[in-house]
């Protein structure tokens, strides 16, 4: 593991550089935000909540982490190692977000494969999938926040990474560096339409989410994964559900349906579309 504390963390409620000492983050204004003892900081005032747990569940959280447990989603893993190997092969050093990061999976991942030195920094609304983040990897900054304010500072970081996340385009250009890279990870139309079958019946394939550029952006590259695996019992059937909105979208009669299954095939179908800021003309 090549990871270094992240040291580019700004106060939510003023924006100033956040310091790290012993037991909490200070800001120069008198603003402090103590760090829990599993290691994660909550960033996200009261103020700026608009519920009183928001993000993903307890359940979800627990669900998508025996989920991603099995590597069904390794490859996707692989592919954000992939790009920082292929866009940064001499960097020194990079900082890097996952937007949104869930349970931590893919910075705790990259964080196990890369060579170069990281500074990661994994931002969650949901305090639960925060709580499970901290437990998996204490060499990475967890932090409970919001992508629509991110306490980071201003063109700071060389990545930003957003997978199956709700991106704010605008927050991710000013946190970036001129040069940096947005990379996100989307569901092409054919991502796990076996399973989504199981719940919707007359199901079609969904329109691709990730053809437009985001205002400021250039599109770089984009990638393609696809690849089958077979979940072997109704539990980790349940679980992959869980982690999408479908299950909560399906009538009770399908859910139970579904939960006689002992077996299903299902693919992994996402692009990951790397993008740039679009050089501002004078
Ligand atoms: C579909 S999950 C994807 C999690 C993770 N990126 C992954 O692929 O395993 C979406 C995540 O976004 C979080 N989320 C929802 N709204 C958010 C916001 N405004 N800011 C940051 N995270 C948010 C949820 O709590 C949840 O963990
Ligand atoms: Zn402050």
């Amino acid at each position: 593991m090549n990871t270094v504390p992240f040291s580019a963390l700004a106060c939510p409620l003023d924006g100033e550089p956040l310091l790290r000492e012993p037991s909490r983050w200070c800001c120069p204004q008198g603003h402090s935000f103590d760090i829990a003892r599993q290691g994660y900081v909550n960033l996200l005032p009261a103020q700026f909540k608009r519920a009183k747990e928001p993000g993903d569940s307890k359940a979800m959280v627990t669900a998508r982490q025996h989920f991603l447990a099995r590597g069904h989603y390794l490859p996707i893993a692989d592919a954000l190692a992939q790009v920082i190997t292929d866009f940064s092969p001499t960097a020194e050093h990079l900082r890097c977000l996952d937007a949104g990061c869930g349970e931590g999976y893919y910075l705790d991942t990259l964080a196990q494969h890369t060579e170069i030195p990281l500074e990661l920094v994994g931002v969650d609304i949901s305090k639960w999938a925060i709580l499970a983040a901290a437990k998996r990897n204490a060499h990475v900054n967890w932090i409970v926040a919001s992508n629509a304010r991110l306490p980071i500072q201003d063109a700071s970081l060389d990545y930003v990474f957003c997978l199956f996340g709700f991106p704010v385009y605008e927050e991710f250009a000013r946190v970036l560096k001129p040069q940096g890279k947005l990379v996100m990870v989307d569901p092409a139309p054919t991502h796990l339409y076996e399973a989504r079958k199981l719940l919707y019946p007359r199901l079609k394939a969904e329109q691709a989410s990730s053809n437009t550029v985001p205002t400021g952006f250039t599109l770089v590259e984009k990638r393609e994964i696809q690849q089958t695996f077979t979940l072997t019992s109704s539990e980790q059937i349940q679980n992959l559900l869980l982690m999408t909105p479908h299950w909560f979208r399906a009538t009770p009669e399908k859910r139970e349906q579904v939960l006689t299954l002992a077996e299903l095939n299902t693919q992994l179908a996402v692009t990951i579309n790397l993008f740039q800021q679009t050089p501002q003309r004078r």
